[in-house]
């Protein structure tokens, strides 16, 4: 529990409780780019963009972990000159922002099915986890190629594979279990769940996003744009964030 700066002219007096994993589902890309009259890939410029911000403030503030929705595993009906903008991202990315964002201690993951991603979006992202992999600051979780059913269902494949072989036995399957077969087993143990899940750009719905991850998590959405939302956007939401209680299902 910490005071921080909200508004240039404001200053939170009360203590803020800042969100210990906080995922964003980077939505409004596109609708960004149509209003200025360019194109949908200008969107996901700005909106990588916007994701360095984000990032530096929400490393600034003690979030420990930012799991960030970059590509579903639904992403790739799009036009493929929209898809390949996108994958070539991570490498516009590690050039332009890792040194960065490595000089502030940040340490860069990733979690999805990475198989089906181009050699030089899966080497950009290779080096950028290889480069932070003993950061000790916040950890950028890039769920690229993400599903939630899929995670899900790998999963169960694993664990249904486990039993065939004899190594473990149906009673032992419990909600541990599970977790620990699921992407976010790369993350630390007490920072997998999402506490706040944000969505950008007016839509209501979590799109397959973490569903098991977010049981309990608090769900902000707000109608700004992704490439427009800011350090400051981040802190409102905090706030917000701050205004609910937490009961996990008791009293
Ligand atoms: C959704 O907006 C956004 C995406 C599918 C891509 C998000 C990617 C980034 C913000 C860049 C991430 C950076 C790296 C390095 C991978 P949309 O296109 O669905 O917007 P719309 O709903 O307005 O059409």
């Amino acid at each position: 529990m910490f005071t921080f700066g909200f508004k240039k002219k404001e200053t939170i007096k009360t203590a803020v409780e800042v969100p210990k994993h906080i995922a964003i589902i980077m939505d409004g890309n596109g609708r960004w780019a149509k209003k200025r009259m360019q194109p949908r890939i200008m969107g996901h410029k700005a909106g990588m963009d916007a994701l360095q911000k984000v990032t530096k403030t929400a490393s600034a503030l003690g979030v420990k972990v930012l799991t960030v929705y970059a590509f579903s595993t639904e992403n790739w009906s799009r036009p493929e000159k929209e898809v390949a903008f996108i994958m070539n991202l991570p490498v516009e990315f590690y050039d332009k922002y890792v040194p960065d964002l490595h000089a502030n201690n940040v340490k860069i993951q990733m979690i999805g099915d990475h198989s089906r991603l181009p050699e030089a979006t899966k080497a950009a992202l290779y080096k950028a986890e290889q480069k932070t992999k003993n950061n000790t600051g916040l950890i950028l979780n890039f769920a690229l190629n993400y599903g939630g059913r899929a995670e899900v269902t790998s999963a169960v494949k694993a664990i249904a594979q486990d039993v065939l072989d004899g190594k473990l036995n149906p009673g032992d399957i419990d909600e541990k279990l599970i977790g620990d077969h699921l992407y976010t087993n790369s993350l630390p143990a007490s920072f997998r769940d999402p506490d706040l899940v944000i969505r950008t750009s007016g839509e209501l719905r979590l799109s397959n996003f973490l569903p098991w991850q977010t049981a309990y998590s608090e769900l902000y959405f707000t109608d700004v744009a992704w490439p427009d939302f800011d350090g400051e956007a981040l802190q409102l939401a905090i706030k917000e964030y701050n205004r609910r209680h937490r009961r996990f299902g008791g009293v």
